[in-house]
C-alpha cells in the first residue's frame, strides 16, 4: 500500500542544508513525495545522509540540481508539485561583499523560485526567512514579486 500523503509532492530548496535536511526527514516520516534541490548531486557529502533516509523512510525523495543566481533553473522541480518549501539560501556571517555573497543569491534565489512557482500554479509556498530578513531586501523581494505577479498562491515567511 502506499504511503499516506504519496500522492502530494513537495518541492524542497536547499535540501542539503540543516533546515531543509530535517525539512526532508519529516516529510519523508510523513510518506510525502519529495523532490529535493541541491547544487551539485555528485557532491556525496553533501547528498549521501539524504539518501540514506530516503532509504529508510516512507516516502520518496528524488534530487534535483538547481542554483540560486540561474534565472529558471527551478522551473523543472517546481513544475507539477503541490507545495514549494524554498529554503536555500546563503546562510554565513565572514565575507568580505555580503551583497554579492548573501543578498543577491537570496533575493535573486528567492524570485527565481517565486517565478517559477507562479508559472506552475502552486497552492501555498512558504520561504525561510531569518531574524536578519526581517530588515533586508529578501521579505522585500517576496512582497514585491506577490504583488508585481498578483501570484495566486499563499506565500508564508517562516522565520
Ligand atoms: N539554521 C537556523 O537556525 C535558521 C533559523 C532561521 C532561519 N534560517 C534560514 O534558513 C535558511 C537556510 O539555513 P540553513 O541553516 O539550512 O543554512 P545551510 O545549512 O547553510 O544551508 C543552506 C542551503 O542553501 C543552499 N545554497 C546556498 N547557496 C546556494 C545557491 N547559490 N544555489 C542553490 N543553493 C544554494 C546550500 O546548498 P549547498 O549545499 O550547495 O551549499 C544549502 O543547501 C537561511 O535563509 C537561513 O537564514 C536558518
Amino acid at each position: 500500500m502506499a504511503p499516506q500523503h504519496a500522492a502530494q509532492v513537495v518541492t524542497v530548496t536547499g535540501v542539503s542544508g540543516y533546515i531543509g535536511s530535517e525539512v526532508v526527514k519529516q516529510l519523508l516520516e510523513k510518506g510525502y513525495t519529495v523532490r529535493g534541490t541541491v547544487r551539485s548531486k555528485s557532491n556525496t557529502s553533501k547528498v549521501q545522509h539524504l539518501l540514506t533516509l530516503s532509504d529508510a523512510l516512507p516516502g520518496q525523495l528524488e534530487l534535483f540540481e538547481a542554483d540560486l543566481l540561474k534565472a529558471g533553473d527551478f522551473d523543472d522541480v517546481v513544475r507539477g508539485a503541490d507545495f514549494v518549501l524554498h529554503t536555500a539560501s546563503p546562510f554565513f556571517t565572514e565575507t568580505s561583499d555580503p551583497q554579492k555573497d548573501l543578498v543577491d543569491p537570496a533575493v535573486n534565489g528567492t524570485t527565481n523560485v517565486l517565478n517559477a512557482a507562479g508559472k506552475a500554479g502552486i497552492k501555498r509556498v512558504v520561504v525561510t526567512s531569518s531574524v536578519a530578513g526581517r530588515q533586508c531586501a529578501v521579505r522585500t523581494a517576496c512582497t514585491n514579486m506577490v504583488l508585481q505577479c498578483g501570484l495566486k498562491f499563499q506565500v508564508m515567511l517562516q522565520l
